[in-house]
């Protein structure tokens, strides 16, 4: 599963989801309103639903399924269906604090509220700055609950030498939290 929110950062989103229809047979999204004004402002592409990958990344990714945002009658609003983690990237701290406070007011807050109470892995990639008490509290709230919060913070030590070199830095993280063997950037130990 992946979350899009209008979280500054929509090329960790579309970085992530190229690299995880490599990974997973798979891959269902969740693009908020809000997303895709900040996909249309930062990556220059405006899309409308029905979403498609083409449109919203500029590359066919066939294993990757839009849900609309409103849809509560799709598996991931379900304890019953099982899948192999949440990903909301980049995560908004609104959604942050909607899920933190279990207000589960769309798919996307429903679908990580229901990762929690069913012990599945759920990862925050959050991007805000400064932090204010509010959002670390909330952040806190959702850590003690068992979420990931892994913020959009991307390593220079490589010596990135594009945006998409440098958003790698935090995918491989993210791909590293779900446990799947990438090979987006060499390892430490391998430098
Ligand atoms: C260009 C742009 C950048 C934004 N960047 C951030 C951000 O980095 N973090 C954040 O929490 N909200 C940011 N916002 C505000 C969110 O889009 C706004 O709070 C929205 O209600 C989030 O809703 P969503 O979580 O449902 O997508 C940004 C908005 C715009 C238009």
């Amino acid at each position: 599963m992946v979350g899009v929110t209008g979280a500054s950062g929509a090329i960790y989103a579309e970085r992530l989801l190229r690299e995880a229809a490599k990974h997973f047979d798979e891959v269902l999204a969740i693009v908020s309103r809000h997303a895709l004004s900040v996909f249309e402002t930062e990556r220059g592409r405006k899309a409308q639903p029905p979403l498609t990958t083409d449109a919203l990344l500029g590359e066919s990714l066939p294993q990757v399924r839009f849900l609309e945002e409103g849809d509560y009658f799709t598996p991931p609003a379900s304890g019953s269906y099982r899948h192999d983690g949440m990903v909301i990237v980049p995560c908004s701290m609104g959604t942050a604090g909607r899920i933190a406070n279990g207000v589960s007011d769309n798919l996307m807050t429903r679908a990580a509220d229901v990762c929690l109470k069913e012990g599945r892995p759920l990862v925050l990639v959050v991007r805000e700055t400064p932090l204010s008490l509010v959002h670390l509290r909330n952040l806190t709230r959702l850590a003690e609950a068992g979420a990931t919060v892994l913020p959009a913070a991307p390593a220079w030590y490589n010596r990135p030498s594009s945006l998409e070199e440098l958003a790698d830095t935090v995918v491989a993280r993210i791909l590293q939290r779900l446990g799947v063997e990438h090979k987006i950037l060499p390892e430490w130990a391998e430098e």
